[in-house]
């Protein structure tokens, strides 16, 4: 009989307070049928949705509550519990709770506990599909993910409070799945690798207050990086102009034009792995004003020359090619096989070994939105992925790397 996939890993998961903390109570189950030991955390709200006892009762352990509380700081203080297991697992991870982790704060002892912990966090988002859409939660949870938290979810569908969008907590089953994966992979499956990533958009002076630029937010490019991180790689990130914190552990340099982008980048060769998610602008104009035009009654015409292909130049780069070069496809095209079609076509052009293709047209809100749909485009055909977080898109993507890699030379 094989051991069960968790058996001997400790998890702690924080309940904080939400509807969804009901799905909570399943998580426990599973988690201890999978052979973990659960200690649970039970936030003040966290207590108003499902009761101390129920949550004992299912983890088989006593549920810690109070930051403060006499008996269990001498019994078992918070740095203890933070430190004394494997997984941090949020679930409901509420939009306070998520504010109040990225404002580093500490002021229960859940938060105590997150702050002080050097162990993984998966956070598993449940709240309204407005409370989840907000800026503040968007920034916060941007800012979570470069911090190194990991998320999973929120799905879409009818919320408890009889809305419907983004904003369920992932099934137990799913969130189970994913510890699992957490605690299974390799972690520094990429270690004394070498990775380069291209992310967000370019600006392109037209004179002094204007620029060329485009929609692009560096979200998927940013999680690339960071997961890239995450499995020990050594990072560099090439970003244009974007509203995304830094991912911690790599190194980043901004940029704003596509020429300085193909500079930096070929100051961050040779490497091993180099993603190209970027959305450099395809041209610039050819001479930038030095003051500010003014109109004038004529319309004026602006004359426009083509940027570098930083893909191209790298992947075409000789002995100092990477060994495995990865370029996006995005393009205004519903159609999945012409996507692939095109994205085949591009994969030849440009001499990559894997495009990923995406449809980014107008309805789909890739571009600057939180999921995407990728097809991956190989040598060995396309295999479709479904609509995910582009965190999760980037997860996968970096499995696949890790995997694909050690078949390969290192570089030069
Ligand atoms: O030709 P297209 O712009 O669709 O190619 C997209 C891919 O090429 C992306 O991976 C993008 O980052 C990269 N690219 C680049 N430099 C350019 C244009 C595109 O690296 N000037």
């Amino acid at each position: 009989m094989t051991a069960a996939p968790l058996s001997g890993r400790h998890i702690l998961l924080v309940i904080a307070g939400g509807i969804a903390a009901y799905k909570a109570l399943e998580l426990i189950r599973r988690l201890k049928d999978g052979g973990a030991r659960v200690r649970c955390v039970l936030t003040k709200a966290g207590a108003e949705f499902v009761t101390p006892l129920s949550v004992a009762a299912l983890s088989g352990e006593k549920v810690h509550q109070e930051l403060l509380s006499l008996t269990d700081e001498s019994e078992m203080g918070h740095i203890r519990l933070a430190r004394e297991s494997d997984l941090i697992v949020v679930a409901p991870a509420t939009a306070d709770i998520l504010a109040r982790m990225a404002a580093g704060m500490a002021n229960d002892l859940a938060t105590a506990i997150l702050l002080a912990t050097d162990k993984p966090v998966l956070a598993a988002p449940a709240m309204n599909v407005e409370m989840w859409a907000k800026p503040v939660t968007q920034r916060n949870v941007a800012q979570l993910a470069a911090d190194g938290i990991q998320f999973i979810g929120p799905s879409a569908g009818d919320l408890a409070c009889g809305e419907t969008g983004a904003g369920r907590m992932t099934e137990p089953a799913d969130i189970l799945a994913r510890v699992e994966a957490l605690l299974a992979a390799p972690v520094q499956s990429l270690a004394g690798k070498t990775a380069l990533v291209t992310s967000g958009p370019t600006r392109e002076a037209i004179d002094p207050v204007r620029y060329i630029g485009n929609y692009s937010s560096g979200k998927q490019g940013h999680a690339i990086a960071a997961a890239l991180a995450r499995r020990g790689a050594h990072v560099t990130l090439v970003t244009g102009p974007t509203a995304q914190p830094d991912p911690a552990g790599v190194t980043v340099r901004h940029v704003e034009t596509g020429r300085e982008m193909l500079e930096a980048v070929e100051h961050a060769m040779p490497v091993d792995i180099a993603v190209f998610a970027a959305a450099v602008a395809d041209w610039r104009a050819a001479e930038p004003m030095a003051v500010k035009t003014k109109k004038s009654g004529e319309t004026p015409r602006l004359a426009l020359v083509e940027n570098p292909d930083i893909l191209a130049t790298v992947a075409k780069a000789g002995p100092k090619r990477p060994a495995l070069v990865i370029g996006f496809a995005a393009e205004t095209e519903s159609n999945a096989e012409a996507l692939i079609g095109r994205a085949q076509q591009k994969r030849a052009a440009k001499n990559c070994d894997w495009v990923i293709a995406n449809d980014v047209s107008p309805g789909t809100q890739v571009l600057g939105g939180a999921r995407n749909t990728v097809h991956v485009v190989s040598a060995n055909g396309a295999e479709s992925w479904p609509t995910l977080d582009k965190r999760e898109v980037a997860e996968r993507l970096v499995e696949r790397i890790a995997a694909a890699l050690p078949a390969r030379a290192p570089a030069a």
